[in-house]
């Protein structure tokens, strides 16, 4: 089972919540930092206008001469305006305050930002928090107009400050408000999303590719009659037809191997049961072969040397030698040793069967050009069945020109890496001695060439057709390999491969 943190899915969900979340916040935030700039720059535009209006009213009462009003007016105010926290005017000079809205307050210090900003003469309204609120507040002069001289000295500059502050809490529940509408939508959003990929990952992503496990395990299991379905013209679609595609290979490799497996096996036991019949039958000839050369031998000793009949029976004896040759070669082929590895030299194991074959090539015009220099290390095999193989190799390739020719024999070191694919399935040692017999003979047809190593495969009137299939089993039996290159009217290149044991 797949772990659903580590699904495609779910880090596809986690990256676009992620996005929507980055994108959504710097939106939602910037939305928010504008309401709340233009709610308060709407406050304190508020506070300005009715500072003035208050201002003018205190001026219109004070010029009427009705300034004993003035309380009952800013009480009035404040209670008609519940935005209007504060309304006080204080004393220029001791910052006392003169009047407020807050009858207690009269007599108090004016708070000392307050001050400080009359102080300045800074007229604007700013922003000041108190008790966890908000407050919009505006500190203005009301100055010593001409028309006040009548009751009070042109040297007073300044007659009162007030000083109105106007809560910001509407407009924080608007600002609220507004976040928390935005935050929802956020929520909303991200619930949706999340919904989106849950529901379409299900049905877009997880529910193709579980088909396509399920197919592939019960592939995996053998079974390779099931197919995907090619419904979907998406990049599942594609995929469920590649997929089928392979089956569909994979099928048919299995059909093919299934047929070559049961050709072999019943070549194998073909051949198991003939190599049986072969041997019963050699079994069977050896003997009476070895009387008929007993008794010929006989027969020849009682013959005087002028006999005319001495010919004859040499002839017959030739023959039964080659029928002894043949059973044993049969027998070889049937029933092989086991090979008795010693350390040996392999020119040595060449020069030895090269002796038996020189003065049938000199005959055929055949030169034999020997490379194996005697540097090549010892190797680990068995001296009488090498030379048996190199035996067979050489003599193929004099069959091979009758006409005369050139066969160059030579060896050299190989590492695992450097040899054909071909014959590197058939080893498995890493390094080797392999050993080139190249001849400038007819060549092998290429729809030959499959079944030369094959036992009865001949060309020649008088072979067998075991050389090779007996010189591949040697070979085999070494841990060593057979490859050959051919071509027709050019020559053939066949190389025996041996491994080098440490
Ligand atoms: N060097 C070669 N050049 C051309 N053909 C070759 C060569 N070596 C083998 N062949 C072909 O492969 C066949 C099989 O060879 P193999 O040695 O198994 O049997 P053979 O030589 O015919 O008989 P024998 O049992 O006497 O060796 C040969 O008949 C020949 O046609
Ligand atoms: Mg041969």
């Amino acid at each position: 089972m797949m772990n659903i943190f580590k699904s495609v899915r779910f880090r596809l969900l986690i990256l676009s919540l992620l996005a929507v979340f980055v994108i959504t916040s710097v939106i939602v935030m910037s939305d928010v930092i504008d309401t709340n700039e233009r709610l308060i720059e709407a406050q304190k535009e508020k506070a300005v206008l009715l500072s003035d209006t208050i201002k003018q009213s205190i001026m219109l009462l004070m010029l009427e001469n009705r300034w004993k009003k003035l309380q009952t007016l800013i009480e009035d105010l404040s209670k008609s305006n519940p935005e209007l926290k504060e309304v006080r005017i204080f004393h220029p000079i001791s910052g006392r305050i003169i009047i407020s809205n807050k009858i207690e307050d009269v007599g108090e210090r004016i708070y000392e930002k307050d001050w400080n900003r009359f102080v300045k003469q800074e007229e604007f309204p700013f922003i000041i928090k108190k008790y966890g609120s908000m407050f919009a507040t505006r500190v203005l002069s009301i100055k010593n107009m001409p028309p006040c001289h009548k009751c009070h000295s042109p040297e007073q500059k300044t007659l009162g400050v007030l000083d109105v502050e106007i809560s910001l809490a509407v407009a924080q529940e608007s600002i609220k408000a507004s976040t928390y509408k935005h935050v929802t939508g956020l929520v909303v959003g991200f619930v949706i999303i999340s919904l989106i990929f849950l529901i379409g990952g299900e049905r877009l992503i997880n529910a193709p590719l579980r088909e396509l496990t399920d197919v592939m395990k019960r592939v995996e299991s053998g079974d390779l009659s099931v197919r995907v379905k090619e419904n979907k013209k998406d990049e599942f679609g594609y995929l469920s037809r590649a997929f089928n595609h392979m089956i569909d290979a994979l099928e048919s490799a299995k059909k093919e191997i299934e047929r070559c497996h049961m050709e072999q096996m019943e070549r194998a036991s073909k051949l198991a049961s003939l190599g049986e019949i072969i041997s019963g039958i050699a079994h069977e000839i050896k003997n009476p072969l070895a009387g008929i050369s007993c008794a010929i031998q006989v027969f020849n000793a009682e013959l005087s040397d002028n006999d005319s009949k001495k010919s004859v029976i040499l002839e017959i004896l030739n023959q039964v030698n080659r029928l002894d040759r043949i059973v044993k070669d049969l027998l070889s082929y049937a029933k092989p040793k086991p090979p008795m590895l010693v350390p040996s030299k392999l020119h040595e194991i060449l020069d030895k069967a090269l002796f038996f074959v020189y003065p049938e090539a000199k005959g055929r015009n055949i030169v034999i050009d020997n490379r194996i220099d005697s540097e090549i290390p010892e190797i680990l095999v068995d001296p009488d069945q090498i030379q048996q193989v190199f035996l067979n190799m050489i003599i193929n390739a004099v069959h091979a020109m009758p006409n005369g020719g050139m066969l160059i024999i030579s060896a050299s070191k190989k590492d695992r890496q450097e040899l054909q694919d071909v014959i590197k399935r058939q080893l498995q040692d890493e390094k080797f001695i392999a050993i080139e017999f190249q001849d400038t003979g007819k060549g092998i047809s290429p729809e030959d060439l499959p079944y030369i190593f094959e036992p009865f495969f001949t060309k020649k009137t008088k072979g067998t057709g075991l050389g090779l299939s007996i010189s591949r089993k040697i070979i085999m039996e070494h841990g060593g390999g057979i490859s050959v290159k051919s071509e027709l009217g050019k020559g053939s290149i066949f190389t025996v491969y041996l491994p080098m044991k440490d």
